[in-house]
């Protein structure tokens, strides 16, 4: 057929085909079939072969591929930039003062205009080569998520550690069962998605760390119709995993967040189970010292306050607060304005305590109890403001 019988003919609905190379968006004439967004953390050494294997496995389409860069001191940003003159399809987001693989992946996906955005590692590790397979599938199968799998019948895991390999199902099953999500690898970091399902969400998405798939797909809003397509996860072979501690916390605030967390703020509920742990503290110390007839109740309560209030500041820094650490020297003040925003909160606790015990007559335990539960309720809100300075 040529070229002037399509843009004669009126296709189906309103819109003219005009003559392409490819068949994947039959109703729009001109614009990206597809955008690839790239998040990198010091990756300068991946980032060129990034480039070509993508180009060459999407030339057929009208494509772009959107580096999200956190500002990588490896000057990754900087090495993308000088590549895109050679490779016009690419662009780079740079991000200064952020960090985060989820955050950087919306904000990339929200970039562009392609109806269609892929998101893929700048680590070589995700099978690029299956992303034309994935488009073919979204478009034939007409669904909104086509996401790549490493459990799924075909795919694997390349070289994976015991541990690493342990770990990974274990978080598969956990958030399988705490978010109802269907999927064989809910932790994928490889996935194509519609634009339009996105945006529809975003203001639904935690943007908490890497794993990014899971906050889409527990997000409030309708079921998305999704597939699934085997690859095998390959060994990186420049740069280095980014994947720590740090990992695992977010990965348990995202579970909270899209569990208990739709009704608490996810902190809060961190700072509950740090306040927990510290009344534990609290009642060790205090029976040791009030029950063993050292000291009087009033005294036991107050000391057994200071030695809480000391462990929650500490385990709250590394827990709770595990993304706006204070380290070295910030431990300090911040130690400082903890107990100084708590004092108040340990006066109201003292005072609810010791009024419970002496004028309502209580019993010694939920005196206390009560002490600690109208004490943590005002450390957690004023301490967000002032020592993790949260507002
Ligand atoms: N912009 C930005 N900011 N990018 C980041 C950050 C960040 O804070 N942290 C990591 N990245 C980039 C890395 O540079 C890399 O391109 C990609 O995100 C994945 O990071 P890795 O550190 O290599 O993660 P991984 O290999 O352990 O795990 C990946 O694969 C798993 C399997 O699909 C991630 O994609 C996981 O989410 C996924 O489960
Ligand atoms: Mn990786």
């Amino acid at each position: 057929m040529k070229s002037e019988d399509i843009a004669a003919k009126p296709v189906v609905g309103q819109h003219v085909v005009a003559p392409r190379q490819n068949q994947h968006q039959p109703d729009k004439a001109a614009g990206l079939d597809i955008a690839i967004v790239v998040p990198t953390y010091n990756e300068s050494q991946n980032v060129r072969k990034v480039i070509s294997v993508l180009s060459a496995v999407l030339t057929p389409l009208r494509f772009e591929i959107i580096f999200v860069d956190d500002n990588s001191p490896d000057r990754t940003a900087d090495i993308v930039r000088d590549l895109a003159s050679e490779y016009p399809q690419v662009r780079c987001l740079q991000r200064v003062g952020r960090r985060g693989l989820s955050s950087a992946a919306i904000e990339g996906m929200l970039a562009t205009t392609a109806p269609v955005v892929a998101l893929i590692d700048g680590d070589l590790q995700h099978d690029e080569t299956a992303l034309p397979k994935m488009l073919d599938i979204l478009y034939s199968e007409g669904v909104d998520m086509v996401v790549g799998s490493r459990y799924a019948e075909g795919g694997g895991f390349g070289d994976w550690s015991q541990n690493r390999r342990r770990l990974s199902e274990l978080a598969t099953r956990l958030s399988k069962r705490m978010t109802g999500v269907e999927l064989t690898d809910p932790m994928s970091g490889f996935f194509l998605i519609r634009s339009n399902c996105l945006r529809e969400r975003v203001g639904d998405l935690t943007g908490v760390g890497y794993k990014i798939l899971l906050d889409i797909l527990s997000a409030p809003g309708g079921k998305i119709a999704l597939r699934e397509v085997p690859y095998e996860f390959r060994e990186r072979e420049a740069g280095e995993s980014k994947l720590d501690n740090k990992v695992i916390l977010e990965f348990i605030e995202l579970l909270l967040a899209r569990t208990i967390g739709r009704w608490i703020p996810t902190k809060f509920i961190m700072f509950a189970m740090v306040g927990a742990l510290g009344i534990v503290v609290h009642m060790v110390v205090l029976t040791l010292l009030f029950r063993s007839g050292f000291v009087s109740f009033a005294a036991g309560q107050a000391i057994a306050t200071v030695v809480a209030m000391t462990t929650n500041f500490f385990v709250n820094n590394v827990f709770t607060y595990f993304d706006r650490q204070l380290r070295g020297w910030q431990l300090l003040p911040g130690w400082a304005t903890f107990c100084a925003a708590s004092a108040v909160g340990a006066v109201a606790n003292l005072g609810i305590a010791v009024y419970l015990f002496e004028t309502m007559d209580t019993v010694w335990f939920l005196s206390a109890l009560g002490g600690v539960i109208v004490g943590s309720a005002w450390n957690y809100a004023v301490t967000a403001l002032y020592t993790w300075k949260t507002g």
